[in-house]
């Protein structure tokens, strides 16, 4: 079998590529990573960081030729023409990890997002659909928007969504392209939907993961803010964020990709409560002068300080609506099945992540 992966630069990709170099090598013949130029970085420089970073595992460093031989850089001149690689009679997995991960409110940014995450998707499937045995898409748990409850497996039947922002309601809009247009070509499809990323709890370095998004977002502003300026956030304390280890994911993906399953929420069973982990974060990074708000705080009601301001006009409005979304947990038993999400403790694991990423100065690994 033959893998397609996009995304191997990115947070969950590189962990993906990690999983497959190492579990299922002798498996498959050949992997093909989409990979964009990055500055003067050539795609395939790249990939070769990712694979000899000191993050990697021993065993694909140790192993180096022969990852290097199983390993196909597709540059983006080849992106839409499987022909130029690919045979049809070979089974083709397409595993696309690939995102924008940008949780922006701003109307002026709905086209890019729905462009890179909609548009990119659907120029792919269309392109690869009869080179493919299955194509597997890495969407979002949030893809479902703000419902409260016991959330399933099945995004698909659900009607009335309420969005927080452009990208999960671009997300959901591809999953629904996509499991039509496979009706239609009458391929595989398989949707698997992890939450918020948060460091490794299985593999080493424990905590490591290479970009910081989401709560770490939340928590490098407080780390390197300047000011101790009072500020506001409005934050609803019956509610909890999922955060998942990426590694757990990673390795959800490797061991379900050939199955008949064809929706997977990739989730934590127990959402970390947003009041007591947002205090956690905020120990944790030094920062003491904040309080928590009963309703939303805008510019229509005034801001109380600069650092208040500047907080709501940069990553504050894109962090409140998941701050004050309605309680919900996800449905786990079939994830569970598959495998088993590792015990541990929520709060010491949030504040375990946020150590290490204030010992890389929440610096992205530059792949
Ligand atoms: N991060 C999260 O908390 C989270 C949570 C749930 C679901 N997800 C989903 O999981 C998937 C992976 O996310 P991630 O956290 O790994 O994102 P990430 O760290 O931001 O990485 C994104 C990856 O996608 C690549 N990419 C983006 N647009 C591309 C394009 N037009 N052409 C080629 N490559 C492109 C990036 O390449 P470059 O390196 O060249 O930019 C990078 O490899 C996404 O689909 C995302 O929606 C993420």
């Amino acid at each position: 079998m033959n893998i397609i992966l996009t995304g191997a630069t990115g947070t969950l990709g590189s962990k993906v590529l990690y999983e497959f170099l190492t579990d299922k090598f002798d498996e498959i013949e050949k992997i093909y990573l989409f990979v964009r130029k990055k500055g003067n970085t050539s795609p395939e420089s790249r990939i070769k960081k990712v694979i000899t970073s000191e993050y990697a595992p021993d065993t694909i460093k140790k192993n180096l030729d022969a990852v290097l031989e199983k390993i196909k850089v597709i540059t983006s001149d080849d992106f839409l023409n499987p022909a130029a690689f690919l045979s049809k009679e070979e089974t083709n997995y397409f595993i696309h990890s690939a995102g924008y991960v940008n949780l922006s409110v701003n109307p002026d940014q709905e086209d890019e997002i729905f462009n890179e995450n909609f548009g990119f998707t659907k120029k792919i499937f269309n392109s690869y659909v009869d080179y493919l045995h299955k194509f597997i898409y890495i969407s979002t748990a949030f893809s479902i928007g703000n419902m409260g409850g016991v959330i399933d497996n099945d995004y698909l039947k659900k009607e009335e969504v309420t969005y927080r922002n452009y990208y999960e309601k671009s997300k959901h809009t591809t999953e629904k392209f996509l499991v039509e247009a496979s009706k239609e070509k009458n391929i595989p499809i398989q949707i698997l939907r992890p939450s918020v990323l948060g460091g490794n709890i299985i593999d080493t370095p424990t905590y490591f993961i290479s970009k910081y998004m989401v709560f770490y977002l939340f928590a490098k502003f407080f780390y390197r803010s300047a000011s101790d300026d009072s500020i506001r956030i409005a934050v609803n304390a019956e509610a909890g964020l999922n955060i998942i280890p990426t590694d757990y994911a990673a390795k959800v993906i490797v061991k379900v990709f050939e199955s008949d399953i064809e929706q997977l929420n990739i989730v934590h069973s127990k959402g970390t409560n947003l009041l007591s982990g947002m205090s956690k974060i905020m120990e944790t990074v030094g920062f003491n002068n904040f309080s928590v708000a009963k309703e939303a705080v805008d510019s229509t009601a005034g801001y109380g300080s600069l650092l208040e301001k500047f907080y709501y006009e940069t990553i504050g409005v894109h962090l409140a609506p998941y701050l004050t979304s309605k309680p919900y947990e996800w449905d786990t038993t079939l994830l569970e099945s598959i495998l088993p999400i590792p015990e541990y403790d929520l709060e010491e694991y949030l504040v375990s992540t946020i150590k290490f990423a204030k010992t890389k100065e929440f610096r992205n690994e530059k792949w």
